[in-house]
């Protein structure tokens, strides 16, 4: 549905874009994430054909948005961060300002204009000016009336920044709504976590570049590829260590003594599978050592990130102070 080949945008001297690739399918939520200044906004402005990049393409649904800028927008709903809203006019009384704006017939706007306050779920605030709206109903208003015209693609820059946990979640569950209705989704964000549990896919980038991007669980996989193998063994843990460490699966085994057992961590090369597991326990048992638990275990992204941030690393392809970023929700 969305897809942008090898975006190159310059501000003066400086390179905001460099060589974004970024491809998003059709019915999708997609992430867009990345810390401050990466170039998510600058992205989605090109997207939304508010913007022009020097050089690379941006397709909408097969079609070029360069070549054709009219013929897309009607289907692009753009949510830009900051986003003015006109604060003396009433929420109901905005909608229908910009249903009239994108052509809306007159007798169809009153029935958008409701649909949209639905969707949103502004309902109880449609009598209120803009300007006394709080943050969270900003938020859901501005949605509103980007799905004013009723687009297919909605480019959200940011939108829960500045939310509380509880805003946040009713934003989401919104959002959510609006996939499940079969729109494709690209929400921008520079906390991985955020938008993990709802989106997709997702795309990592960093300094103006996409670094990763793909299905949640490949991306998490791939930043993350080495499962672990926790052994608990009852007494001398010896031979079990130099059996463990003998193995081509198994990159690194630490010992530690837990009272009567000892409990062995074997790092592996990539995932403990069934096969490698009932391998490794006949392997012990075979040798005479004392099983008394073997259980796989997969990083999560926190250990990720300070396994990460201890060896001062990249991990797939990811820098630290990235990862840090995304992780924690701090400014990079
Ligand atoms: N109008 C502009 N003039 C000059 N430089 C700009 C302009 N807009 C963006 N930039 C620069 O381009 C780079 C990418 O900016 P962009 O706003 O796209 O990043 P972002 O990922 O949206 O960051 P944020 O998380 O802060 O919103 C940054 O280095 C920024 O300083
Ligand atoms: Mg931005």
């Amino acid at each position: 549905m969305l897809v942008a080949k090898n975006l190159w945008r310059y501000y003066g001297s400086k390179v905001a874009l460099r060589g974004m690739d970024l491809e998003v399918e059709a019915g999708s939520a997609y992430g867009f994430i990345g810390p401050n200044g990466a170039g998510k906004s600058t992205t989605l402005r090109i997207l939304a054909t508010v913007d022009q990049p020097e050089a690379g393409q941006v397709f909408i649904d097969g079609v070029d948005a360069q070549e054709e800028p009219a013929k897309v927008r009607p289907w692009l709903g753009f949510m830009p961060d900051p986003f003015h809203l006109y604060d003396e006019l009433t929420v109901s009384r905005m909608l229908y300002m910009f249903a009239q704006l994108y052509g809306i017939p007159a007798r169809e706007r009153r029935a958008r204009v409701s649909k949209v306050i639905e969707l949103a779920r502004i309902k109880q605030r449609v009598g209120q000016k803009c300007s006394t709206l709080s943050k969270g109903w900003r938020q859901r208003v501005l949605l509103a009336r980007t799905l004013v015209h009723d687009p297919k693609v909605l480019l959200l820059d940011e939108p829960a920044a500045g939310l509380d946990p509880a805003a946040r979640i009713e934003f989401r569950e919104i959002v959510r709504n609006l996939r499940d209705m079969g729109k494709t989704i690209v929400v921008s964000s520079h906390i991985l976590t955020e938008l993990a549990d709802f989106c997709d896919a997702v795309g990592i980038v960093e300094g103006g570049r996409m670094v990763v991007s793909g299905r949640i669980a490949d991306v998490l996989d791939r930043l993350n590829p080495h499962d672990r193998l926790e052994i608990e063994v009852v007494g001398d843990p010896t031979t079990a260590s130099i059996l463990l460490g003998r193995l081509d699966e198994v990159d690194a085994v630490e010992a530690t003594e837990r009272g009567a057992v000892h409990l062995l961590s074997a790092t592996l090369q990539g995932r403990a599978t069934p096969e490698l597991r009932s391998k490794v326990l006949r392997d012990l048992v075979q040798a005479g050592v004392q099983v008394s638990a073997l259980q796989p275990k997969r990083e999560d992204l926190e250990d990720l990130f300070l396994k990460v941030a201890s060896q001062g690393s990249t991990e797939g392809g990811v820098r630290v102070e990235t990862l840090r970023s995304l992780l924690k929700g701090g400014a990079a």
